[in-house]
Parts: structure tokens; C-alpha cells; sequence
């Protein structure tokens, strides 16, 4: 049975039910409830098996909004939203009271984004709350960037994915926190860092959880097939390693022949970083379904969204 549909008002009244929807963004599909209702929150950390520690993004319809939300905006905060919104970019800000303590994992602090797509907002237009949405896949495991991947994954825990097709970025949100007036990278995502930086200067990362005790999402493991994962420079010679396997191949842009290799992926022909960025957990998906015994993937060059990708693979490729 498919619980995937595109009746935004059905959406509607299952959110006012105090239910969940699987919702569509830009990034990956979201895990979505009313963020003031304590049985959607709690329900959300049940299916999605989440932690309690691990603090929700609450997603709004527009920028007049963010006030109920945060009780300071720093200047360079807002020019981020102005620049960025509504798109792949949080701001983790400090809460207003009305925000409930299991949203933020008992932070004073918030994290909030506008997301681009038209149905998410056209749905968020149609409530009078607020959505908390952690990407719609159990704790740990590959994020979902279609309908039928979250369908796979919750479709006996949940009533409904709104299904707006594939996501155009692919890989979650950038968020971005605040030490006094000065924004720090707490998680690489769809918005580069080169992006950032054109508009608020040069900025710091802090994405490990060691030295990132405000993002506490950011653990090692994450993403990740069940397959075995390794991330190599040299494809061909971790193939050659491997050749006693079955192997699945994770390629950039170009395909190798080699006989063990049982099933291979090229992300993009042309290099072009957003298109792979938004083939990637798709690509993970299917790697993990076809019996393998190990998935090689390939380290992207070092810059915009390759950083991001990089970082997702690591996570990826992290074992348990
Ligand atoms: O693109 C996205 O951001 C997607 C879509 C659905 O919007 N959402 C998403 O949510 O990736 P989730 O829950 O998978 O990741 C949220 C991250 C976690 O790493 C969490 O620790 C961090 O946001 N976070 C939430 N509130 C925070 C806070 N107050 N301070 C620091 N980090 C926070
Ligand atoms: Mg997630």
C-alpha cells in the first residue's frame, strides 16, 4: 500500500490532528509536525527512533513569522535570511519562550528556515503553527529525497507523504549559529560555504561534535547504507583492493570497467555539483538494495557543494 498523495488539504487536516505528514522541500523530505503540539513532537522522535538530545528545525511560511520564533536576530542573521530565504539555509538563533523545551532539546536556541518549494509553503500558508521537520528517515540512515523513499521506510508509521517529486538541492539545509554577532558553520549543506561568505565574509566551521557541542545532530556516523562504505581519491585502485568482492561504485563523472564491480553509479557527466548533490542519496538508496558487498564512492573536489558532498560521504562511510 502507498501512502504517497498530493491533496495539500488532506495534508492539512492530518497536521491539525495533531498527526504527521511526510512533507517535500527543497533539500530532502521532512518528518513533519505542529511544533506546539506534544503529541506530534513526541512522535516525531518515536518514528523516527531520534534521540531526545537531537534538536528539531522548525520551519516557517515567511520572514514576519521569525520574530515569534527568536528573541534576538543579529544584523548579520537577518541579512542572511533576506539573502537566503526561503531556501537551503537555518539559522540557529536564541529562542522565544512560546518555543516548547523538546523542540530545542532544552536549548535556549532555535533552528529555523523558510523552505523553497511550493508545496511546503502553500501547506505552511494553510496552517496556523509553525512545522517541526527533521529529515523523514529513521535516526542514522540515508536521508529520503523522493516520496517513495520516505514511503519505504515509514509507510506502516504514517498516514500520509506529500508528494511533491524529487528534491531539486538534494542535501539538507547549511545551518549557521551565531557566537555574539558572528555567524559559524555548525552543518556543511546546499548552501556553500563560498556562497556565504559573498554575503557576510569569511566564517568559521565547527562541525565536529567535539568542538560543536551547539550542534549536537553532527555525529560521525550518519547517512549511512547498511552495506559496507569505504571513501577512496583513487577509484580504481581501491577496486583492484576490493576485487574479491561484489562491488557497487560511487563515480563522479566517469564509469570503470572492471569485472567485479556489480553495480556502478556516475553522479554527473559534466562535473556539475549541484546535479550530483541531488542524485547522491538517491544513488545511496539504490547501492544498498542491490546485495553488495561493499560500496566504493569517490571524493569530490574540495570546494562548494563538493564540500558538502564530502562531508555527507564521510558520515556515510563511517562504521558502526
Ligand atoms: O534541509 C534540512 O534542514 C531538512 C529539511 C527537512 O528541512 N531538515 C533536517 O533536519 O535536516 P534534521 O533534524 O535531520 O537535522 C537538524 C539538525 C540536527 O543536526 C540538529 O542537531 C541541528 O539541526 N539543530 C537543531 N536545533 C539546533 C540548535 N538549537 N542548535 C544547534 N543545532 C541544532
Ligand atoms: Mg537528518
Amino acid at each position: 500500500m502507498s501512502i504517497l498523495s498530493t491533496d495539500i488539504s488532506k495534508a492539512v487536516a492530518i497536521l491539525n490532528a495533531e498527526e504527521l505528514v511526510a512533507i517535500p522541500t527543497e533539500t530532502v523530505y521532512g518528518l513533519a509536525g505542529n511544533i506546539f503540539s506534544e503529541k506530534a513532537i513526541k512522535s516525531i522522535f518515536e518514528t523516527k527512533k531520534r534521540p531526545f538530545f537531537n534538536p528539531l528545525i522548525v520551519h516557517i511560511p515567511s520572514v514576519e513569522v521569525l520574530t515569534t520564533i527568536a528573541s534576538y536576530i543579529p544584523a548579520k542573521a537577518k541579512l542572511l535570511a533576506d539573502v537566503f530565504w526561503p531556501g537551503p539555509l537555518t539559522l540557529v538563533l536564541p529562542k522565544n519562550s512560546t518555543i516548547p523545551d523538546i523542540i530545542t532539546a532544552g536549548k535556549d536556541t532555535v533552528a529555523v528556515r523558510i523552505p523553497n518549494h511550493p508545496m511546503a509553503l502553500e501547506l505552511l500558508n494553510h496552517l496556523d503553527f509553525p512545522l517541526a521537520a527533521p529529515s523523514a528517515n529513521p535516526f542514522g540512515s540515508i536521508s529520503p529525497t523522493t516520496a517513495q523513499h520516505v514511503n519505504d521506510y515509514f509507510k506502516e508509521d504514517i498516514k500520509m507523504v506529500l508528494d511533491g517529486g524529487a528534491c531539486q538541492r538534494g542535501i539538507e539545509s547549511t545551518i549557521i549559529g551565531f557566537e555574539g554577532e558572528e555567524p559559524v558553520i555548525y552543518r556543511l549543506g546546499s548552501t556553500s560555504i563560498e556562497e556565504i561568505e559573498n554575503v557576510v565574509g569569511s566564517i568559521q566551521i565547527k562541525n565536529k561534535k567535539d568542538i560543536a557541542p551547539n550542534a549536537p545532530g553532527m555525529l560521525d556516523r550518519h547517512y549511512a547504507p547498511s552495506t559496507q562504505t569505504i571513501l577512496v581519491d583513487d577509484l580504481s585502485k581501491a577496486v583492484e583492493e576490493h576485487s574479491n568482492k561484489r562491488i557497487g561504485v560511487l563515480a563522479i563523472n566517469k564509469s570503470l570497467e572492471h569485472d567485479a564491480i556489480a553495480f556502478q553509479i556516475v553522479l554527473s557527466e559534466s562535473t556539475d555539483l549541484q546535479e550530483a548533490a541531488s542524485k547522491l542519496y538517491d544513488a545511496l538508496h539504490q547501492l544498498d538494495k542491490q546485495d553488495l558487498d561493499i560500496i566504493i564512492t569517490e571524493r569530490f573536489p574540495d570546494f562548494g557543494l563538493g564540500k558538502s558532498i564530502n562531508d555527507r560521504l564521510q558520515r556515510a562511510t563511517v562504521n558502526k
